[in-house]
């Protein structure tokens, strides 16, 4: 069975029917002469019309140029939008999270990941679990309705829980994972004051990274010691998204109890990366923690980078859209993030973002090479790039589903435009033997050599790099159950009200179903999307229950579960209410 991308057409993708732009494709062959003809004609008659009537004219012109570039969505709906439930699809994804879940709980309830195949459960440290698995898991239960699995969650929660574990965990990872998770369970059910007393004792004991000279947070945190520790392989060092992606938890923190505290941590973090910026708002993924600034490192939006951008949207989001000083960093951010990220590929002409690498010339100056490498974690900007362009670069407060571009900023219609096509390429890097999209694809440049290593097999616009016929597969292959694909599928139904988003979530819901499900409970992460039959790895990561089956879920829910206008969704899909803030920012 070969590794390499098998093209498998365009059957996936249809375009959309009925949109002004779908009749206008490129000619192609014998039919060219005859467009040519067609064209002059056609022009002559625009000119006889524009004379007669230029008010008219310009218009069909503005809508259908506007329009053909990209996206048609944003000018006219063409569709009727129907946020109704679809209640079968739903439900097989409650069925799913059930196999996921109680095959959790009967092998390896508390422990803070599980294993499947081996049917076992382990935890990050020695010194014990910290809820890893249940407090992610159980704001979904209460979306779904799932009383009976709560109801033991919780208890479990209630009574077994402890922070008390001297051992170094991650800062970031606890704070999405387990902080998040336990705020949007007290959220959901109704403020039950279990979760916000475990809450609080998880943010005190967290608080205590931030006591660096700078202020920004450590990457690791001892919880039983409640000291920050610093990342021993990376000295120094603490990495952009993950000191920039414990604003929202913290904000909420403080809403809840009224304590300022974790609010001025979290925000001063805020203060330190607008300052330390490099023109016109990149920021590379590793600071230094004792000086508050950027180091040469990559500038990416994938692993170390991502959430720092969701979260710039986000946190002008939650607090209700009144502080500036979130949109115009976001704003600044998306403008460098075209200017210098976005590019095209060689043949189908698919959206993707690229990396900046710093290079040292011999007489130790300072360049960027542009590597066309996209991490599965970037799938998650398409529905983030759209959501900020109905909200944070829109010309009024509340946008119709789907917008019309009259209502947004050019920023907005740009931004829109490129999330949409950002979605369709995620789409694409599904189009493997499995349909699951690897954990990092390559597209392909004229200077990269693929052509004359494979030839005659080459795939003319993404690869997985190190994939060869008949070895073992590299990392970039697997797909280990992210949901950064799905979540942009749920935000992009959500403001477009496109059916095409259901479809699509539909199609990776069944591929997880038919690749990554184990018949005895649970599910396995996959170690090359494109071998079959598929080899699995024994983990079941635990976004899975928290991301990817919720984004699932709520994709095919009524749209009235959870409404974007009243919720922001945390990096780890917890949802936590819009505010008004009780406290303004100190920095502009
Ligand atoms: C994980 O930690 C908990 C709490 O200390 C303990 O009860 C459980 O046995 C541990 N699980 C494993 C697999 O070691
Ligand atoms: C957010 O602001 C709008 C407009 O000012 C207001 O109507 C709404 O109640 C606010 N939302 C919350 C949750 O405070």
């Amino acid at each position: 069975m070969s590794t390499l991308r098998q093209r498998k057409g365009e059957t996936t993708h249809k375009p959309r029917a009925g949109g002004p732009s779908t009749g206008h494709t490129e000619p192609e062959g014998s039919s060219r002469n005859a467009f040519r003809i067609a064209y002059l004609a056609f022009g002559s008659l625009v000119a006889v019309l524009l004379y007669l009537y230029p008010n008219l004219i310009l218009q069909v012109v503005e809508q259908w140029t506007g329009s053909s570039q990209a996206d048609s969505s944003i000018l006219t709906a063409g569709y009727g939008v129907d946020f109704s439930a679809d209640v079968e699809k739903r439900d097989a994804v409650v069925e799913a999270f059930k196999h996921a879940w109680l095959a959790y709980e009967r092998d390896a309830m508390g422990d803070d990941e599980y294993h499947p195949i081996s049917h076992k459960g382990s935890n990050l440290t020695q010194a014990g679990g910290i809820g890893y698995t249940v407090a992610d898991s159980i704001d979904t239960m209460l979306m779904m309705g799932l009383d009976e699995e709560y109801k033991r969650a919780r208890e479990w929660v209630a009574t077994k829980l402890s922070f008390d574990r001297d051992a170094n965990f991650n800062t970031f990872e606890t704070t999405i994972r387990v902080l998040g998770g336990l705020l949007a369970a007290y959220h959901l059910s109704n403020e039950d004051p279990i979760f916000l007393e475990k809450a609080v004792d998880l943010g005190d004991r967290i608080l205590t990274t931030f006591d660096t000279p700078s202020g920004l947070p450590l990457t690791m945190v001892n919880l039983g010691r409640q000291m920050g520790v610093a990342d021993p392989d990376y000295p120094g060092l603490v990495s952009t998204a993950e000191v920039a992606t414990l604003q929202l938890e913290f904000r909420y923190l403080t809403v809840l109890t009224d304590e300022d505290i974790y609010w001025k941590k979290a925000e001063k973090v805020m203060a330190v990366i607008k300052a330390a910026r490099m023109p016109p708002g990149l920021a590379t993924i590793f600071m230094n923690y004792q000086e508050g600034r950027f180091v040469p490192a990559a500038i990416r939006l994938g692993s170390r980078g991502d959430s720092y951008y969701e979260y710039l949207l986000k946190q002008y989001l939650q607090t209700n859209r009144t502080e500036d000083v979130y949109r115009e960093m976001y704003i600044d951010t998306m403008d460098a993030i075209q200017s210098h990220l976005v590019q095209t590929s060689m043949n189908k002409r698919l959206t993707y973002t690229a990396e900046l690498i710093p290079e040292r010339g011999r007489n130790g100056e300072l360049s960027w090479r542009l590597t066309p490498k996209q991490d599965h974690l970037v799938c998650f900007l398409g529905g983030s790039l759209m959501l900020g362009a109905v909200t944070t670069e829109a010309l009024v407060g509340d946008v119709p589903v789907p917008p019309s571009a009259q209502l947004l900023t050019p920023q907005g219609v740009r931004d829109w435009k490129t999330g949409a096509e950002l979605i369709k390429t995620c789409m694409a890097t599904h189009e493997t033997a499995t349909g699951l999209a690897p954990e990092i694809v390559h597209f392909r440049i004229p200077s990269d050599g693929v052509d004359s290593m494979l030839q005659g097999e080459a795939p003319q616009d993404w690869y997985i790099k190190g994939a060869r016929p008949g070895q073992f597969p590299p990392l970039d292959a697997r797909y280990i159950l992210r949901p950064e694909t799905v979540e942009s599928l749920f935000l992009a139904f959500r403001v477009s009200g496109d059916k095409k988003y259901r479809d699509w979530g539909w199609e990776i819901f069944q591929a997880i179903e038919k690749y990554c499900r184990i018949e005895t409970g649970g599910y396995a992460s996959v170690v090359n999307v494109d071998e079959l039959p598929v080899r699995h790895e024994d983990k079941m990561e635990t976004f899975l229950m928290s991301e990817t089956l919720k984004y699932l879920y709520l994709l095919f829910a009524d749209a009235s579960v959870l409404p974007l206008s009243d919720y922001v969704f945390n990096t780890e899909a917890h949802p936590f209410p819009v505010f008004n803030p009780p406290l303004r920012t100190g920095f502009s």
